[in-house]
């Protein structure tokens, strides 16, 4: 059981907060990856080792837990990974999510209040018993993420750097490295995250080559990056000034040392 802090965020009602939540939840933080493009949950991955992981239904329809989620239920899941009833939530990276700033939780929790009514009831990790136990006794890593989460940090400032901000909250160290010069993200047989410094291949690139590689999905040399490894179909909805945002971070950051992935669980899963 996990007790996080019981934060107090003003929920917006206005039609540009509610827009700027949407934003968020589709091109910044990309639940949409995850929960479905209607958010009413979808099953995300499979693995024959693992199980089925099928996602929350975040509506207020049938099988939603927009039905009974209080503010600070919707609070405590997506900035400390922790469900109504104590338990971690298995996979989601709230470690993520934890930076997001309180006018933007709350921004994305009035956006999900206004979502129309989904019915879907199969809404749950299905684990399978081995993987269960190896869960249950810490040997699958961080795969509850609320494990990951300081409770007792102070709540995330309004950002000084857009892009890092943007950064954090999309989760591209996930897959691209702590230091963003190289990783490998969860999915098996994903090709390994790109250094992103200027270590790397983008130290040749400009910005609209960057701008047209997170909205198309095809890089200068005319690689195609498979969405699959990538959420760039959710990334690619990002404004011109996000993107340009990102790239001057990226671009400010030292060429790293290439000590080794950041591997992260599910190990085994298959995200998709
Ligand atoms: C990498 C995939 C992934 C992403 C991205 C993701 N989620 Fe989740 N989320 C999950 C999974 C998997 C579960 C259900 C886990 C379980 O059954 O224990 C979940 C559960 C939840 C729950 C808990 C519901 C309950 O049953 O109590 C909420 C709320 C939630 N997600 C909201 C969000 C929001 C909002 C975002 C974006 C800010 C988001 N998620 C992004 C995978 C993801
Ligand atoms: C779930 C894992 C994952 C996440 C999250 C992720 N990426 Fe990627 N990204 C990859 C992988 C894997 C590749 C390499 C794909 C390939 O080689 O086909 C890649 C490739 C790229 C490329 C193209 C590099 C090239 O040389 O073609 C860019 C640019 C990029 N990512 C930027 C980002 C940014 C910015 C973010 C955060 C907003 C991000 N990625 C989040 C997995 C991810």
């Amino acid at each position: 059981m996990y007790h996080p802090p019981n934060d107090q965020v003003a929920i917006p009602t206005d039609a540009a907060s509610i827009a700027r939540g949407k934003h968020l939840v589709e091109a910044v933080a990309v639940c949409t990856i995850c929960h479905g493009a209607n958010l009413g949950g979808k099953l995300a991955f499979q693995d024959s080792f693992l199980g089925r992981g099928y996602t929350s239904n975040l509506t207020s329809g049938r099988g939603g837990v927009g039905r009974t989620y209080s503010n600070a239920d919707w609070i405590r899941s997506i900035r400390y990974g922790v469900r109504p009833d104590g338990h971690g939530i298995l996979f989601m990276p709230s470690d993520y999510f934890n930076k997001i700033t309180d006018a933007d939780i709350g921004a994305i929790i009035a956006y999900l209040k206004s979502l129309p009514p989904i019915d879907n009831t199969r809404t749950r990790v299905e684990i399978r018993l081995p993987a269960r136990l190896l869960i249950d006794l810490g040997t699958f890593g961080d795969v509850v993420r609320a494990a990951k989460i300081d409770f007792q940090a102070p709540r995330p400032k309004p950002p000084d750097n857009e892009g890092k901000y943007l950064v954090d909250v999309g989760g591209c160290t996930f897959c691209h490295g702590a230091d963003l010069a190289g990783g490998q993200g969860p999915e098996p047989g994903a090709p390994a995250g790109t250094d992103l410094t200027r270590g790397g291949p983008l130290s040749r690139w400009s910005l609209p080559d960057f701008t047209s590689t997170m909205r198309n999905g095809v890089d200068p040399a005319g690689h195609a990056i498979d969405p699959k490894y990538m959420p760039w179909l959710g990334y690619r909805n990002m404004s011109d000034s996000e993107l340009q945002a990102i790239w001057q971070y990226l671009r400010s950051l030292p060429a790293g040392n290439h000590t080794g992935a950041n591997v992260t669980a599910p190990s085994r899963s298959r995200l998709s």
